[in-house]
């Protein structure tokens, strides 16, 4: 699975992603064209990647981005899919559909409007919750990312999970990772994580047991363990990145918008594509082809036994 982020600003300012003293945002012509876009899923369409997820920063602040969709699904492959935090989504998520995305996952942090807008750097609940009806209809369902952090939104795992006893939605709860130099991650990331056991304990003690659920069930689930409630509609998903690592089981590689090829979400190994890909025009597409096929075998082979519990890249230009 190719994790493709085709930006890396965002109309929101969460705390942990952004990283802390400011950013300092890729200018446009640093950033991968949807000609590249289409160029580096083709080739790794051809190596055998069949499953593509467009994430940021923000996805939808593109301008271009149902054009790389189009591109994209163009290729053929068997699963695309996006992340976003929604807010866009009441005017894009008909034209996402029909681009050909088949899945969305909204991240959201907090069902308080007030706390909604302190985690999010302003953000408004009421529009986040415009864009989820919003791709909740377009797309028959949709998944939430809900990154639990102690002391911030903790004591809101059991709201969350509510969500997943009365509609058809997989909410999935996300270990703190301590990325970048973002704003919570510098230095006390260890005091914002809160465990996978700790949140199905939490979320057990007020809708009683939860049971765990066939992962082949649920398209695109990837590493998290899966569970329902007896008689709810929906799933909760554990993403226990911290707690217990996945990473022998990990097929990922990411993209960033800059176009570096990275073999994990922390600190593991890198691939510069941009080179390759601006020599191109000059070359023959036959040694392109040979330079991409040498860099995404260079960067798989970095991709580590177990991930460094430390990233140095901020997550708004990885886009998890
Ligand atoms: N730890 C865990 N999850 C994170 N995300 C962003 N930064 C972090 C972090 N430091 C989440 C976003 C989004 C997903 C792509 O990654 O909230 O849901
Ligand atoms: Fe934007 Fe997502 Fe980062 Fe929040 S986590 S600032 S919504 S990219």
């Amino acid at each position: 699975m190719l994790r493709i982020s085709v930006t890396d600003r965002c109309n929101l300012r969460c705390g942990y992603c952004m990283p802390a003293g400011g950013v300092t945002f890729q200018s446009k012509d640093e950033l991968l064209t949807p000609k590249d876009l289409a160029r580096i899923s083709g080739f790794a369409h051809r190596l055998g990647v069949r499953h593509f997820k467009i994430t940021g920063g923000e996805p939808t602040v593109r301008g271009d981005l149902v054009e790389i969709i189009q591109r994209i699904r163009a290729i053929g492959p068997s699963d695309l899919s996006m992340t976003s935090n929604g807010l866009q989504m009441p005017r894009l998520a008909g034209a996402l559909k029909e681009a050909g995305i088949d899945r969305v996952t909204l991240s959201v942090d907090s069902l308080r409007p007030d706390r909604y807008r302190d985690i999010t750097g302003g953000g408004r609940f009421d529009l986040f919750e415009r864009g989820l009806e919003a791709t909740a209809e377009a797309f028959g369902t949709v998944k939430l990312n809900v990154v639990v952090m102690r002391g911030v939104n903790d004591d809101e795992v059991s709201d969350f999970a509510g969500l997943a006893r009365d509609r058809d939605w997989t909410v999935r709860f996300i270990e703190f990772m301590p990325l970048g130099s973002s704003v919570l991650a510098d230095g006390e990331a260890d005091r914002y994580l809160v465990t996978a056991d700790e949140v199905t304990s939490s979320i057990e003690a007020v809708h009683g047991p939860l049971e765990p659920v066939e992962a082949s069930a649920d398209p695109g689930v990837g590493p998290a363990r899966l569970l329902e409630m007896p008689g709810g509609r929906g799933r909760i998903g554990l993403i226990h990145a911290m707690s217990r690592p996945f990473c022998e089981t990990c097929n990922r590689l990411r993209l960033t918008s800059s176009g570096v090829l990275r073999s994990c979400l922390f600190d593991g190994g890198e691939v510069d594509l941009m080179p390759i890909l601006r020599k191109e025009s000059a070359d023959s597409e036959d040694a392109g082809d040979r330079s991409l096929l040498d860099a995404f075998a260079r960067c798989t082979a970095m991709k580590p036994e177990v991930h460094a519990a430390r990233g140095g890249r901020a997550m708004s230009s990885i886009g998890g």
